[in-house]
């Protein structure tokens, strides 16, 4: 489904009847296997839409909750959590909700921390799933979609703060962006 945008490795990856699709899918496959409810923890901020639109789309109660992290740079260590959850886990089924997991590292770090908590259960569901530069091996239970080793903006993916509220999902060339993160403004706000 490549369509572009005019502007040079720009290429629409999923757009919003997609979405849509996509979400309701992974929304029914949670309301099937946890009758009694979850907690969605999401990680700040790339998951923000997801969640908001995979909770509505689910039939049954949920709690919400937020991570922060420090970001994961090579050399700085390893990541440390910013902002913990305020929901008491025990004995509860949790569902970690994330936009893409990438290298793995956040997802194995937080099945480590949340995993010491006593849950019912802890699995994860992510939107996306990209798993040529995966470093730390981690079972994802709920995948909305996998894609080959491209850059993904839109949905509360960013670049650099950018780009983060857009309705569409896209592959974009980091090239072009390492050069100027506006490039895709204009393509794509018209601005
Ligand atoms: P990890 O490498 O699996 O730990 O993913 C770390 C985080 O990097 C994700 O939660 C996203 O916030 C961010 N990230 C990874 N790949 C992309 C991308 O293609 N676009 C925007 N952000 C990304």
């Amino acid at each position: 489904m490549a369509f572009g945008f005019g502007a040079p490795g720009l290429e629409l990856l999923l757009d919003e009847p997609g979405i849509s699709a996509t979400v309701q899918r992974l929304a029914d496959e949670l309301s099937e296997r946890h009758e009694d409810g979850v907690v969605l923890v999401a990680v700040l901020r790339g998951s923000v839409p997801f969640l908001a639109d995979l909770a509505r789309a689910m039939s049954i109660r949920s709690v919400v909750d937020f991570v922060a992290l420090t970001s994961y740079t090579p050399g700085a260590g390893r990541v440390r959590i910013l902002m913990d959850v305020t929901t008491d886990l025990t004995d509860r089924d949790v569902v970690l909700v994330e936009e893409i997991v990438d290298t793995g590292l956040t997802s194995a770090f937080l099945l480590s921390e949340l995993g010491r908590r006593d849950v019912r259960s802890l699995s994860i569901c992510t939107l996306i799933n990209r798993p040529a530069r995966r470093v730390a091996p981690v079972k994802l239970d709920h995948v909305g979609l996998e894609i080959p080793d491209r850059y993904v903006i839109g949905y509360g993916l960013d670049h650099q703060g950018r780009y983060r509220n857009l309705r569409v999902l896209a592959t974009a060339d980091t090239d072009v962006l390492a050069k100027d993160p506006d490039a895709y403004v204009e393509a794509l706000y018209g601005a």
